[in-house]
């Protein structure tokens, strides 16, 4: 069973600096509603009410976001204002957030080793709260990927197919197909140019690791960039056991990006008009 998400969230968030110098790019909003909100909205779909996250220095907004705030609760109490305060008072109610920090940025496979203190010997789910992922008409990505996980016990990755030129910005696999949609790892590559590329499917921000990983990761050398790279630490693990990577159903925003922020908040604005 998985009980507990992990959300790395001790970048810098340089991307969208100037808004990231003093506010951590996880508490950006879509609308109304920080991006890493929507992370553990998610999670919570999925069933996984347990979340862990990894912190840096200048993040204090993130703990403050799943607290209580009194002050502001008293002030606008009894007032129609208190309906905004419905779905993170819900998620207070439903979740227990726990934190640890990264005191140096040495890549997303630090991170998630960092994070084992708060996973312990067990499988978990990570989100990158930047990839904002929906499916209006059915199962959550994690949710699909929850289902992969209870059929074949072993780590699982969400892939999409993007255009070969954007490949240097994704982990890569090359994999055979195993049922529909759901593919066997035999290589993977973090970051190659498009000429180096082993396909189009790119692994985005949602992973099921089994927690041998955290060994496997205090193993791999630094990769790309000199970072301590996770699609290196799960390329050893598909060679000695098995990764799956599923080609989830839905739609992935990259938040990270000025043009995928946009994009994401159309969507969001679009579907909110849309009810009203
Ligand atoms: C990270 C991973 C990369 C993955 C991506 C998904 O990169 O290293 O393999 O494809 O997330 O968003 P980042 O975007 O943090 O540079």
């Amino acid at each position: 069973m998985i009980r507990k998400c992990l959300f790395p969230a001790a970048g810098y968030g340089t991307r969208f600096l100037p808004a990231t110098k003093s506010m951590p790019k996880e508490v950006l909003p879509i609308l109304n509603k920080p991006l890493i909100q929507y992370g553990v909205e998610e999670a919570v779909s999925a069933d996984i009410h347990q979340i862990g996250i990894v912190t840096g220095r200048g993040k204090r907004a993130v703990e403050d976001h799943f607290d209580i705030n009194y002050e502001l609760e008293h002030q606008i109490s009894g007032s129609a204002k208190e309906s905004y305060l419905v779905d993170i008072r819900s998620l207070l109610d439903q979740c227990t957030f726990s934190y640890t920090r990264q005191i140096e940025m040495k890549g997303l496979g630090h991170a998630i080793l960092t994070g084992e203190t708060l996973i312990g010997p067990e499988p978990f789910a990570v989100v990158l709260a930047d990839d904002l992922c929906v499916n209006s008409d059915g199962d959550s990505v994690l949710t699909q990927m929850k289902k992969v996980y209870e059929k074949y016990r072993c780590s699982v990755v969400a892939i999409e197919e993007v255009p070969k030129d954007e490949t240097y910005k994704y982990g890569v696999i090359e994999a055979s197909q195993l049922e529909d949609n759901v593919f066997v790892i035999n290589d993977m590559v973090e970051k190659p140019a498009p000429e180096d590329a082993p396909s189009n499917l790119a692994i985005i921000g949602r992973y099921i690791l089994t927690p041998d990983i955290f060994d496997i990761i205090r193993e791999t050398p630094p990769g790309k960039g000199g970072e301590l790279q996770i699609t290196d630490a799960l390329k050893i693990q598909a060679q000695r056991n098995m990764v799956l990577a599923l080609k989830f159903e839905g739609q992935r925003f990259d938040c990270g990006s000025i043009d995928g922020f946009v994009e994401a908040t159309n969507f969001f604005y679009n579907k909110l008009k849309a009810s009203e």
